[in-house]
């Protein structure tokens, strides 16, 4: 019941946020979910297929056990990806929330049902606030996944207080990135 409540105000909170930006000084420049965005997320999944970070020939990484909120076992890469040009970091996460799957059952099926998440280090500029980094949540086949109130591509639910960036603020190092702290400007 608790959780419930929870989650309707995180809702209420997001489109309330959206509805004062849509309007806002900065409306033309969307946080995240915009057309603009979900096609870079598109360009990224490409790229990332092309280099075999995701999709049938994706290189083979050992999975390990995870938690919440990204899934109970996944496996993680980082590499230098080109996007439109530019070469950046990304690091992409497979998660896995299987009931009673182990690291072996996922490890001989990597194929089965999963999420992807993504960071993706765009141009200086982009969100000075948050390394510049984009976000971005894919089905395992590349499709962009949704939250309230759309694609969960680019600063996803900057200036909220939960979300992909909120939570990833918390990350040691100040890079934003749990995994390493290689990544800090
Ligand atoms: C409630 C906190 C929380 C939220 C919300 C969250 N993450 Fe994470 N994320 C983590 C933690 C903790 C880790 C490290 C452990 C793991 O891999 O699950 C992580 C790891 C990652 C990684 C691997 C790099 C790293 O930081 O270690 C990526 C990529 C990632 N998250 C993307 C996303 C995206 C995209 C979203 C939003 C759609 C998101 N995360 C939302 C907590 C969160």
């Amino acid at each position: 019941m608790k959780r419930l409540t929870v989650g309707a105000a995180a809702f209420a909170v997001a489109v309330a946020g959206f509805a004062v930006f849509g309007t806002g000084v900065k409306a033309q420049d969307p946080l995240f979910g915009d057309a603009e965005s979900v096609e870079f997320a598109l360009a990224v999944w490409e790229a990332m297929e092309d280099q075999k970070l995701v999709g049938e020939n994706a290189i083979r990484a050992f999975p390990y056990v995870g938690g919440p909120p990204h899934g109970d076992i996944l496996v993680t890469l980082e590499s230098m990806l080109s996007v439109g040009g530019r070469t950046a970091t990304v690091i992409v996460k497979k998660n896995y929330t299987l009931e009673f799957a182990t690291v072996e059952d996922v490890a001989n099926n990597p194929g089965q049902q999963h999420d992807v998440t993504v960071m993706f280090r765009r141009e200086a500029g982009y969100d000075d606030d948050n390394h510049d980094w984009f976000w971005a949540k894919y089905t395992a086949d590349g499709e962009i996944l949704a939250g309230p109130p759309g694609p969960l591509a680019g600063r996803v639910y900057k200036g909220l207080e939960a979300g992909c960036i909120a939570c990833h603020s918390n990350a040691p190092g100040g890079d934003m990135v749990f995994i390493n702290d290689r990544h800090a400007m």
